[in-house]
């Protein structure tokens, strides 16, 4: 466990890292959709943060067209395959810790675009974590956070049902709307909001600090 805090459900996320890619697989190519668009539209950012970075899926493809990446995750397994994969790539840019989004080790505004993708949902406070991200954001900094909203369809809401009985933990249910109003409670504008559909829809959202 992390020494900066005990993350969500970390014990779950350590027990999936050896298996997360292959796991991601089955979601087909939306993922990396995903990863693309995320991608695109952090640009050529110089120095970016990736909150929740799990196996490093979408920090190593940043490290190929930003300055430097750091990814963070309170689960060390997640860092530990993030970090060979990081080795075996050959990638100087990105560096990996184990560290989570409520607390982390970095000056006020550090960085000039975060990412944090597919984990607001799977965490309890999503509000400190935006709260956290805001701080170590530029003023002009970039927020590209696509997340999966449970609550916008019965299907999504049934999936969330079943999903618990792997110990997968759904902290929070969103729709679009309540998604981006969060958002903007927490101090962000708001400047694009994408529902990619799938059994469970994700919201593409990129956002500014007001
Ligand atoms: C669904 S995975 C997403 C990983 C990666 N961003 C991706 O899109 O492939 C969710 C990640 O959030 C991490 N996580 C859980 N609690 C967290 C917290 N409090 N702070 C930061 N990350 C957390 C988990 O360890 C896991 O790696």
């Amino acid at each position: 466990v992390s020494e900066r805090g005990a993350g969500d459900n970390v014990r779950f996320w350590n027990g999936l890292a050896e298996r997360y890619d292959w796991t991601v697989s089955w979601f087909g190519r939306s993922y990396g959709e995903m990863i693309r668009t995320t991608v695109q539209d952090v640009g050529h950012a110089e120095r970016v943060l990736d909150v929740g970075t799990g196996t490093g899926l979408v920090a190593l493809e940043l490290a190929k067209t930003v300055g430097e990446v750091v990814g963070i995750d309170p689960a060390e397994t997640m860092i530990r395959v993030a970090r060979r994969k990081a080795a075996a790539a050959e990638l100087t840019n990105v560096t990996f810790d184990v560290q989570d989004a409520y607390e982390t080790s970095f000056e006020n505004g550090a960085f000039d675009a975060v990412t944090c993708c597919n984990v607001l949902h799977v965490i309890q406070t999503p509000e400190r974590a935006l709260a956290e991200i805001r701080r170590v954001l530029r003023p002009e900094g970039l927020l590209v956070a696509p997340t999966y909203c449970h609550g916008q369809t019965w299907l999504s809401r049934l999936l969330r049902r079943l999903s618990t009985v792997g110990g997968f933990k759904v902290y929070q249910r969103f729709t679009v709307d309540a998604y981006t109003a969060l958002l903007e409670r927490c101090g962000f504008t708001v400047l694009c909001a994408q529902l990619r559909r799938g059994p469970v829809p994700n919201a593409h959202v990129v956002a500014r600090p007001v």
